[in-house]
């Protein structure tokens, strides 16, 4: 059925007018004032309302087999609360175990979204071992549609690589095009580190923060900026969380080397206080890199703002409080890495950042959808409003007024990092490629329409 979007204000990364949007066969086909609905068009009065291009999440865990758990979402879930919260794709990462086979890993991955994701998706290919079969696949891999590789500097043992790996992948990634995103932490220091911490006796989640203090993640920076340099691949860092580590990043912008840089919405609105809440609480607030001192806040708004970081990402990593987190309950190595905020980016991000006036309309606009997008090989079928794109919209509402509840939530976790926390506007009605899949905090997609979206390297 065509859907007509009428009366919005339609907010771009470099644009802001009012019209109407025509959507037919699953793209925008015009976009015009007054434009008339022929019979049978589904009509969205979108007046007071803004309507931004469907944003894209390029850093979340689906299926995430993860330190002796697995993440609780489900493309059935995950997509679902995605799409309330105005997030129509997904980039997943697939995470490979060492002794995985590459193909293999990728095919599993695949399965898990295929005929169940209601929105789009798409993989960055994690890289945890280079060989000559793992190089043969990912070949293969980037025939299928993959142009972006994820690889770990930390995670010693599990999911990280050494360096001459690292120098493989990045040589390999030149040479097709790819793009390399990498988490950026010290392993080695991150290892000596949690031993040293444990054998004195220090066990609890905010002792996490002090096993991976920000020079370990600007050492991870600075190294891979030495290998992209020597190499010339385009890399991406994933949830850069503070200033000591941005500097190295822009640092080497300056010397000429490719990166882009993503942050993530915990660090922008949390701090390393949350991690440190007595009766374990902490847990739920314990990510890699972890929350940073406040005074990182105004870095990373700024970052955004003037362009520096490139995205807003939420590494969506949902593991339960009540069974998971506590693993780690008299060792915080052992808790299950991740901070669940899928649902929430776009909604956070708008009240935190542009109701606070920290960044504006079209800088959200640009984080959490165009420049992924571009980042990404995705634009201009997503991230964008104009005649041939996707019908990916999202007709936000500015006035509405309402509070974050774990009751309310759509993510599989049972609990929320923003538990009453107050939103000043939500997303209001999301289509995927012209279809409405949410409205007004409910789900009413279709499971199993999302589609694999196929993407072609462009970094040589
Ligand atoms: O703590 C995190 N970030 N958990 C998910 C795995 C990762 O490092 O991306
Ligand atoms: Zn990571
Ligand atoms: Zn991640």
């Amino acid at each position: 059925m065509p859907l007509l979007i009428k009366n919005g204000e339609i907010v771009t990364a470099d644009s802001r007018y009012t019209a109407d949007i025509y959507c037919e066969d699953e793209t925008i086909t015009r976009i015009d004032r007054n434009l008339s609905a022929p019979a049978g068009t589904e009509v969205i009065d979108a007046a007071n309302k803004y309507v931004f291009p469907g944003f894209i999440d390029p850093h979340v865990h689906i299926y995430l087999p993860f330190m002796g758990a697995f993440a609780k979402d489900t493309y059935e879930t995950g997509s679902r609360a995605a799409l309330v919260g105005g997030t129509t794709t997904l980039i997943e990462m697939c995470c490979p175990a060492r002794k995985d086979d590459a193909l293999a890993a990728f095919e599993l991955w695949m399965a898990q979204a295929v005929g169940k994701s209601a929105c789009d998706f798409t993989f960055h290919m994690g890289v945890t071992k280079f060989d000559a079969p793992t190089e043969a696949h990912l070949r293969e891999i980037v025939k299928r549609g993959i142009s972006s590789f994820k690889i770990f500097l930390a995670y010693k043992g599990a999911f990280g690589v050494d360096d001459t790996e690292l120098y493989r992948t990045l040589k390999l990634a030149k040479e097709l095009g790819v793009t390399v995103t990498a988490h950026c932490e010290n392993e080695t220091l991150v290892a000596e580190r949690c031993r040293e911490l444990l054998a004195a006796g220090k066990t609890g989640p905010g002792l996490h923060y002090e096993s991976r203090p920000p020079a370990v993640e600007a050492e991870g920076v600075h190294h891979l900026m030495t290998f992209a340099e020597l190499t010339g691949a385009a890399t991406y860092i994933v949830h850069l969380s503070c200033r000591e580590a941005l500097d190295q990043a822009i640092a080497a912008r300056q010397r000429g080397v490719r990166v882009g840089i993503e942050t993530l919405i915990q660090y922008l609105v949390l701090d390393k206080t949350y991690a440190e809440r007595p009766n374990f609480e902490g847990a739920k607030y314990v990510m890699s890199p972890p929350l940073r001192d406040a005074r990182n806040h105004a870095v990373l708004w700024n970052g955004l703002r003037d362009g520096l970081i490139n995205t807003v990402a939420t590494d969506h990593a949902p593991f339960d409080f009540a069974t998971q987190k506590p693993m780690g309950r008299d060792d915080f190595t052992k808790i299950p890495n991740g901070i669940p905020s899928l649902e929430e980016r776009i909604n956070l991000l708008y009240t935190c950042g542009v109701k606070a006036g920290r960044i504006d309309l079209h800088t959200l606009v640009n984080a959490a959808s165009t420049a992924v997008a571009k980042q990404f090989d995705l634009f201009p079928r997503k991230g964008a409003i104009q005649p041939g794109a996707d019908a990916d919209l999202v007709v936000f509402d500015p006035a509405y007024r309402g509070t974050i509840a774990v009751k309310t939530q759509h993510m599989n976790v049972d609990y929320s990092a923003f538990e009453g926390w107050p939103l000043k506007g939500r997303a209001s009605v999301v289509t995927v490629r012209g279809q409405v899949a949410a409205r007004d905090g409910n789900f009413t997609g279709t499971l199993g329409r999302g589609q694999f979206l196929r993407r072609k390297p462009s970094r040589f």
